[in-house]
């Protein structure tokens, strides 16, 4: 027996003296930890280099550090940085790779450091992986942990699989709370904090302000559900789909202003009496959807930058110096995850109604065919079952 063999089979001793996670708390009731499930390969979504993709059988992940988990994922999702790899933009993931960075799921195996889950708890994937311990970590600056942050379907497999390596699983997973409606939760791997933490709270929104988010998409939405947390005054959508824009109407937005015309900045400023927002999120990731940031946002307040940026930007600071502004950029850390899966338990935030299409695992080809013509099929989040 190897070493790992053996760090595979700890979590099935009775009467484990481990600290059990929440999912497992009221140990009476629940079953005895289960062992890994015995299977050698499974179905993957294979990155096979710019613009090509594969359902293929993989080799099933096995535990490589104490301080993994091995999860089964149950559901899981596309998100727009998806289509960002396919399209060639993002270095650091080779062909090869494993996509996915969202997902819920049930552990399967731990390893022997991992104290807060066991075989059998049910959890929540987040996108980012954090030690917690490092430098970055003790900041609360996760997205920049040494050995973790934007990994897990980029840098290492990810969750559009049957089964998922999570590395830093203790702090890294969460545990979802019994009776959770599982497909919202996949919501809080990525667009919820991002949206949050990169668009809100960079942003400080506050009651009675005025905010601009410029992009419906689905992390323009979670800004906008989660801007709600503060009753700003006014929150204006600015897209070029209708059909987003009127998502955005039932999602709260007190304006929504179609920006193909041209015209977005004058009518912005005629909705603020001239003032411009006190804050601008940009949740597109163009050069045009930044400098319409420039264009509206008012004296004092903050361009909150969320878009993942391929191409330079012009800043003009010839009409920006005089006017206090801030400019933040973000890559998420999901710092937040515990406070909105709170937020969703008490049914203050409603995730689910960013999820448009279900598909199966063995369609994943669909899904992602419907995800990247959003315009025509009015695709939000598609879920993915993977088991
Ligand atoms: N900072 C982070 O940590 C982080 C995390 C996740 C995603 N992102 C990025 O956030 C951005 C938004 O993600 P998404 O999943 O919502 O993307 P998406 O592509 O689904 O949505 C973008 C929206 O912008 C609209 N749009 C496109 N061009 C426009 C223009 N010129 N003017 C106005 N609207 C325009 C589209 O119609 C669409 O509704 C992406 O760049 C994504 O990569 C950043
Ligand atoms: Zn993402
Ligand atoms: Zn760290």
């Amino acid at each position: 027996m190897t070493q790992l063999d053996a760090v595979i089979e700890l979590p099935k001793r009775p009467n484990d003296s481990r600290t059990p996670s929440a999912a497992s708390a009221g140990a009476d009731a629940s079953p005895e930890p289960r062992g890994p499930i015995h299977q050698e390969t499974m179905k993957a979504l294979v990155y096979r280099g710019p613009g090509l993709k594969a359902l293929e059988e993989h080799a099933k992940p096995v535990l490589q550090a104490a301080s993994d988990a091995i999860v089964k994922i149950t559901k899981t999702t596309i998100c727009g940085t998806d289509l960002h790899i396919l399209k060639g933009d993002v270095a650091t993931c080779a062909p090869g790779r494993i996509l996915g960075h969202e997902g819920v799921g049930i552990v399967d195996s731990v390893g022997a450091g991992v104290t807060l889950f066991r075989p059998g708890d049910r959890v929540l994937i987040s996108c980012i992986s954090s030690c917690a311990k490092c430098e970055y970590c003790r900041r609360g600056m996760y997205s920049h942990c040494t050995t973790g942050g934007w990994i897990l379907g980029n840098e290492i497999d990810g969750t559009q699989a049957e089964f998922v390596r999570t590395p830093h699983a203790d702090t890294s997973l969460y545990p979802i709370p019994e009776g959770a409606d599982e497909e919202a939760l996949v919501m809080l791997s990525d667009i919820l904090p991002t949206g949050f933490e990169c668009g809100v709270l960079n942003g400080k929104v506050a009651p009675g302000s005025t905010v601009a988010i410029v992009g419906s998409g689905p992390i323009g939405l979670a800004a906008l559900l989660t801007a709600q947390f503060y009753s700003p005054a006014q929150i204006i959508m600015i897209d070029v789909d209708d059909g987003r824009l009127e998502i955005a109407r039932q999602f709260g937005a007190t304006d929504t202003i179609n920006s193909a015309d041209g015209k977005a900045a004058a009518k912005v400023n005629a909705l603020t009496a001239g003032r411009g927002v006190d804050t601008a999120i940009e949740a597109v990731g163009v050069p045009a959807t930044f400098v319409l940031c420039q264009d509206i946002v008012g004296a004092g307040g903050v361009i909150a930058n969320v878009g993942v940026h391929g191409q330079k930007v012009d800043l003009h600071l010839e009409g920006l110096w005089s006017k206090n502004i801030a400019i933040t950029t973000r890559l998420v850390d999901t710092v937040t995850t515990p406070m909105l899966l709170k937020t969703v338990q008490s049914k203050k935030l409603d995730p689910a109604r960013l999820i448009t299409h279900r598909f199966k695992l063995d369609q994943i080809i669909d899904a992602y065919d419907t995800f990247s013509r959003a315009a025509e099929t009015k695709a939000l989040k598609v879920i993915i079952e993977a088991s």
